[in-house]
């Protein structure tokens, strides 16, 4: 099995809160970031697929195609965006950078668990010094 990743970025402002919880329980769990303004970061994913290498092309997978499939799916939509207020399901899901990791998952899988490869990692750094992984 051989693993190829692709880097991208996109820039977004979210804040987190749970409108399950009260004004305060929200801010005693996520501090300043609770809102109701948003802050930006530059995130920037990175979606390892793994499989065997093609015979014939000596290939995972076309990354032009990986390439393709992660713009349309994630940085058209995401990039520039207030995630809370534009980009479902954050208006009702906390767009925690787990949270952001599993929805990037759940838009990309389908289009990239095929031909006998499969999408292995989402990695997601909101910060230089923070990433989240999902694995499927
Ligand atoms: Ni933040």
């Amino acid at each position: 099995m051989v693993s190829i990743t692709r880097k991208a970025e996109f820039s977004a402002s979210h804040f987190c809160s749970n409108p399950q919880l009260s004004p305060e329980e929200n801010r005693a769990l996520y501090g300043k970031s609770a809102g109701p303004n948003g802050h930006g970061h530059n995130y920037v994913v990175e979606v390892t697929v793994r499989g065997e290498v093609d015979p014939v092309h000596g290939m995972v997978m076309d990354l032009k195609e990986l390439k393709a499939v992660l713009e349309r799916e994630v940085i058209e939509p995401f990039d520039h965006r207030f995630l809370n207020r534009e980009v479902p399901p954050f208006d009702r899901v906390t767009p925690t950078p787990e949270n952001i990791a599993r929805e990037i998952w759940r838009r990309l899988s389908p289009h990239l668990n095929q031909n006998g490869r499969r999408l292995y990692s989402v990695r997601l750094y909101e910060t230089p010094d923070l990433y989240v992984e999902h694995y499927g």
